[in-house]
């Protein structure tokens, strides 16, 4: 069975017919391309400062789990940071919907259906965002009570935030294979971002 592109969990990537510029623009060679300086190099950075956010807070998790800092130590190094962490995820996907993506699918009519999907995506990483934060604050209030009470809060937050994660890593690569190398075919000013 063919797999769902809409399906942000079970998919392995974009559709073929979508990824007709990405054949033209592999992803090795973006960096040393003209165009990359501006909007996709921003984009590119702000990617990359969500994957490492992501990253330190499923390593915090997994410190606190195996014993390696206290209740508190881990609640004052990963409250902020979460909260950080789902506020820029929640602006930067406001700004795609409404700014980027539909200036992006009228410039290349061909792409519509990948913003169609991507902007699918925001919406399945929203309700996973509250989950998450609703995970969170259970895991939060946890460490004030008994050890098994906090272990059993960990295992769930902990499963959720893997889960969120994963989402977005795949969301992430699939959004720069669809933007960048659009971006890196017209350039900033074509496109009305620059
Ligand atoms: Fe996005
Ligand atoms: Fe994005």
């Amino acid at each position: 069975m063919a797999e769902d592109p809409t399906n942000l969990q079970g998919r392995a990537g974009l559709p073929d017919d979508l990824l007709f510029l990405l054949r033209k623009y592999p992803r090795q060679e973006w960096q040393a391309h003209e165009n990359v300086h501006g909007m996709a190099s921003f984009w590119l950075q702000r990617h990359a400062m969500f994957r490492d956010l992501g990253g330190l807070l499923t390593t915090a998790i997994g410190d606190y789990r195996e014993g390696q800092t206290t209740a508190p130590e881990f609640a004052n190094f990963f409250a902020p940071r979460l909260q950080f962490f789902l506020g820029q995820l929640d602006g930067h996907h406001n700004v795609e919907d409404q700014h980027y993506f539909p200036v992006f699918a009228r410039v290349e009519a061909r792409l519509k259906r990948g913003f169609d999907i991507l902007d699918g995506d925001h919406h399945t990483i929203h309700d996973a965002l509250e989950a998450n934060a609703e995970s969170a604050n259970g895991f939060l209030n946890a460490l004030q009570e008994s050890q098994d009470k906090q272990r059993f809060a960990a295992d769930a937050y902990a499963d959720q935030n893997t889960r969120l994660v994963a989402m977005l890593a795949r969301h992430l690569d699939d959004e720069e294979d669809l933007i960048i190398p659009l971006i890196l075919d017209r350039g900033d000013r074509e496109l009305g971002i620059g």
